[in-house]
């Protein structure tokens, strides 16, 4: 089956150029102007940007958390993805204490097998380090899962403790593992929450005025310092702050391999949102939470600048209804997470690209390409070259968009940037070599999605 895809110009995170697209097998096979090869179809892009498909290294689909399950599973997740234009997700294998890496591993493929829209791979998330669960990490990177992640919040729940995060990130970078982080002091949260609802302060807004900025600048600068320690490279999930991107920027400055991502949340919304009426604010609880207005003009910059390399979405979608609902007397109780993986990609470009931020070719990086490089999928993902998978985005610039629970392909019943509109959309989407996406609709096979394999961290 041979596609050719016509007129269309090719972004990559270097080059822009007006080219004819051959798709053959699955991969990219030819890059050329005004090619004559023939075809089994043929795509139109004249006046419409092709990127390599988006790449989301941060999402929770079918995950158990705060006495619940999360609201889109792997299918309807991934289809989510689809839509907004993003080919392959990582999400999170999350051990369960007492139990093997390789336990939850299994876990998570059982979730995920015969369900993806898109093409997929795990994070093994470290609970419970022990002699066994430390050894198995070197076997798990050289079996295409080579990054580790560690959560220094969620106190009872995830957290561990300094030494568990110095012995993952010793071994993980010893085996060519790359170890991520949640950076929030969980026992600075933990004395702060029981404070507010003891003194009767049980509304959502009081989730994040129990979660400092402090608490994330510490834990992020803790976590630095150990890996310098340990001559590791660390990666910073969900970073929302200010004075802790500043501590990115320091030790980037001073050489360390330290990478952070930041969220559209962060960038799109604050802490304003927490007042919304009738329990609304309970929808944008999350962790990190929203930051006073002003906050993201820092973000930005750094998205701009290199000191934030990726955009991710950290998708962990709770119904309003029955989920967020738990927590109507005591905010500590309401499910942290909020869904985000269909409108990523959208929300970047038009506050990006079209805010006069950073240009097309950033944008590709910080959706695509620094996305696979760090995470061992490049040069396969994360690029439009001659081999490479075809995954990729046939993006109108001029389409106007509205975001709407009630157009949503993500499985839960409100949207966090409900009535935002702007312009530029995608309207194909494929992944290897086939549509999946059409104008909004999906036309793909179901379990079309695959597992892949990464190769371990290698500095960029
Ligand atoms: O509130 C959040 N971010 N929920 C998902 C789990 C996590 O901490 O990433
Ligand atoms: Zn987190
Ligand atoms: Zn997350």
């Amino acid at each position: 089956m041979r596609t050719l895809i016509k007129n269309g110009i090719i972004i990559t995170a270097s080059d822009t150029y007006k080219a004819d697209l051959l798709i053959e097998n699955e991969r990219i096979k030819a890059i050329e102007a005004n090619s004559g090869a023939k075809a089994d179809s043929i795509v139109d892009a004249t006046g419409k940007y092709i990127f390599p498909g988006a790449i989301d290294v941060h999402t929770h689909f079918d995950m158990p958390f705060g006495g619940t399950v999360s609201a889109d599973d792997f299918t309807t997740g991934t289809t989510a993805a689809a839509a907004g234009g993003t080919t392959t997700i990582i999400d999170y294998a999350i051990q369960t204490p007492g139990k093997s890496l390789q336990d939850a591993l299994e876990t998570w493929h059982r979730k995920a097998e015969g369900k993806c829209a898109v093409d997929y791979g795990f994070h093994v998330a470290v609970t419970d380090l022990n002699d066994d669960t430390i050894a198995e990490i070197p076997d798990l990177v050289a079996g295409g899962y080579p990054s580790f992640k560690v959560f220094m919040a969620y106190k009872n729940v995830f957290q561990v403790d300094d030494a568990t995060l110095l012995k993952v990130l010793k071994k993980a970078s010893e085996a060519g593992g790359l170890v991520l982080v949640h950076a929030e002091n969980g026992d600075v949260i933990d004395v702060l929450t029981g404070e507010m609802l003891s003194a009767g302060h049980t509304e959502p807004v009081y989730h994040a005025l129990s979660r400092p900025p402090q608490a994330e600048e510490e834990a992020v600068n803790r976590f630095i310092t150990m890996a310098d320690l340990s001559s590791a490279p660390a990666y910073i999930v969900h970073l929302s702050d200010a004075g802790a991107l500043g501590r990115v920027a320091e030790a980037r400055l001073r050489g360390l391999p330290i990478y952070a991502e930041t969220c559209p949340q962060y960038l799109f919304l604050d802490l304003q949102c927490y007042y919304e009426a009738d329990f609304g604010g309970a929808k944008y609880v999350m962790s990190p939470p929203l930051r006073e207005s002003g906050n993201e003009e820092c973000l930005w910059d750094g998205l701009a600048s290199g000191n934030l390399q990726v955009v991710a979405s950290d998708h962990c979608s709770f119904n309003f209804k029955e989920q967020k609902e738990m927590g109507r007397n005591d905010f500590s109780k309401i499910p942290n997470g909020a869904p985000g993986v269909e409108t990523r990609v959208q929300l970047l470009y038009a506050g990006g690209v079209n805010g006069g931020h950073f240009n097309l070719n950033r944008f590709v990086d910080l959706v695509s390409t620094a996305p696979a490089r760090l995470f061992g999928l490049y040069p396969r993902k994360g690029t439009i070259a001659v081999g490479s998978d075809a995954d990729l985005v046939i993006f109108d610039p001029d389409a106007e968009f509205t975001i709407s629970a009630k157009t949503q392909h993500q499985n839960v019943d409100y949207n966090p940037y409900e009535g935002f509109s702007g312009q530029g959309t995608p309207i194909y989407v494929f992944s290897r070599g086939s549509m999946i996406f059409d104008h909004g609709k999906y036309c793909g096979a179901g379990g079309h999605g695959r597992f892949v394999k990464r190769k371990p961290f290698a500095k960029v």
